[in-house]
This record gives structure tokens, C-alpha cells and sequence, in this order.
């Protein structure tokens, strides 16, 4: 069968001063930052800055009880997940749970920049958190 992975969407990355991250990928590497958002439901605020057709993703958390404090509280500034690109996010999300897989996200929710998202427990996925993600503006 076809891979219902389509592409690298963003690899994210968790750190504790977002606007130190964002100037050192500007100034090293001359990248520019397409995006920024907060969203608030995760407690976190984002920058994403273009690596061809897929983008970095600057993680940091807005509030102290989200889930990305706890991540850089436990384990400190790092990889924290891996966005691949889907048609169907619902379908990707069901082959997961087909084949007996621990999910974050019991249906697809509504992730930045317009996207349709849902996370895979990174307890199925080989201790990589995973976040499918469906861009309706690519469709
Ligand atoms: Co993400």
C-alpha cells in the first residue's frame, strides 16, 4: 500500500526562550520565521521557520501546568516531536489504532495554522512522540 505519510510537516523542537531560538536560527542559517502563534488549548506558543517544504517548529510553553513545561522540566530543551504530513488525518489515526497503538488524541483536533492534528502515544510510536498532521490548504 501507499505510505499514508506524506512528508516531513515540521520537527519540533521544545525550548525555554523562544526568541533566542528564533535569532539563533536567523542569524546562523539565515532562516526566517514564516509563522508565529500561541495556542492557548496546549499552553504553548510557536514559531515556524521554512526548511524547504517543511518547517522547524520552536516550542515553548505560555503557562507553567502545559504540557510542554513538564517535557522541558523533565528532559530539558530538545526534540520534542515529529510532524508528518497526511491526507486524512482520521485515517492515519485510525490505522494506528488498528493495529492496537496508544493514542494522545482519541480523534483528529484542530492544531496551528489551520491544520487537523492528533498525537500518537509515544509509547506505541518507539519513544518518539508523533503528531499527524492534515493541511486542508494543501488538499
Ligand atoms: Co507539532
Amino acid at each position: 500500500m501507499e505510505s499514508l505519510l506524506t512528508e516531513i510537516d515540521h520537527v519540533a523542537i521544545a525550548v525555554n526562550d523562544l526568541d533566542a531560538a528564533i535569532a539563533w536560527y536567523e542569524e546562523v542559517f539565515g532562516a526566517t520565521v514564516e509563522h508565529r502563534e500561541s495556542v492557548e488549548s496546549d499552553g504553548v506558543a510557536e514559531a515556524l521557520l521554512r526548511v524547504a517544504d517543511s518547517y522547524i517548529q520552536l516550542l515553548t510553553p505560555t503557562r507553567a501546568d502545559s504540557p510542554v513545561a513538564k517535557y522541558l522540566e523533565k528532559k530539558g530543551e530538545g526534540l520534542h516531536h515529529v510532524g508528518y504530513r497526511v491526507a486524512n488525518c482520521a485515517a492515519a489515526l485510525d490505522a494506528v489504532k488498528a493495529a492496537g497503538g496508544r493514542v494522545i488524541d482519541d480523534a483528529p483536533r484542530p492544531g496551528s495554522r489551520g491544520t487537523i492534528v492528533a498525537f500518537v502515544h509515544p509509547k506505541t510510536s518507539f519513544g518518539t512522540l508523533i503528531e499527524l498532521v492534515e493541511d486542508p490548504s494543501r488538499a
